[in-house]
């Protein structure tokens, strides 16, 4: 059976409910690479669900900036008001829960799960050129990484750096390195608005890019009502 990798789940329980929905029956573990609350409208109820269903997982910026009082400087203004508003939602259980996730890099099986990358939590890999440095940092062939919310990912080889295009199945091959992005669950921005996940099969070394639509229009609608800024509903049904 493979595991379920999912990250960025954004507080959108439309998004992950879907997920869940779609990958019914196909997997053993879930694995997790942050980013549970923050920019939607139900950060405890994801909380939850995280503390009671996955195996393993990573802190994100913002499970680490939502549960704490350190200064929100370092955001943009949609990021700020969306991280004052989780502040002053989450209980005082998703806020312990929150705190004592762990910093990636986190080795499980034979591969690593990071937010970011794997020297920074908060460092962005969208480029081929952000990701050549990182060779001699690789501790795993496989490192599955969030944080763009953007599917896909980078294969690695001596000779440089190629782009993963998403498809429904990716064999790892034994002479290169892989930093794959499952995407965003609940809060996509590669222009495709679908929940966005990964199926791996460990054993195979085989990945499975998935996309699933969700009622996007009700978490967009929870997100106008509570307060939330309202692009972070329209950008929603965009993608981006
Ligand atoms: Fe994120």
């Amino acid at each position: 059976m493979p595991h379920l990798i999912l990250s960025d789940i954004h507080a959108n329980l439309e998004a992950l409910e879907a997920v869940l929905a779609d990958a019914e029956g196909k997997y053993d573990r879930i694995l997790c690479l942050g980013d549970l609350v923050g920019y939607g409208a139900d950060p405890n109820a994801v909380a939850d669900w995280a503390r009671q269903n996955v195996a393993a997982i990573v802190r994100g910026n913002h499970d680490k900036d939502c549960s704490s009082r350190d200064s929100l400087e370092h955001y943009r203004p949609l990021a700020i008001a969306s991280a004052a508003w989780t502040r002053a939602h989450l209980t005082e259980q998703s806020v312990t829960y929150l705190q004592a996730l762990p910093r990636g890099p986190l080795r499980y099986e034979d591969f690593d799960l990071v937010h970011g990358s794997p020297v920074d939590e908060d460092e962005y890999l969208l480029a081929a050129s952000d990701v050549n440095p990182l060779l001699p940092y690789l501790g795993a062939q496989a490192t599955f990484f969030g944080h763009t919310h953007v599917q896909g990912g980078f294969l690695l080889a001596r000779g440089g750096v190629k782009n993963i295009v998403p498809r429904a199945a990716l064999e790892l091959e034994p002479d290169y390195f892989y930093l794959l992005n499952p995407g965003a669950v609940g809060q996509p921005r590669d222009g495709d608005p679908r929940a966005a996940y990964i199926l791996y099969w460990p054993a195979e070394r085989m990945v499975e890019y998935r996309r699933v639509k969700y009622d996007v229009e009700k978490a967009a609608g929870k997100i106008r009502q509570s307060g939330l800024p309202a692009p972070l509903a329209d950008r929603l049904s965009m993608g981006v």
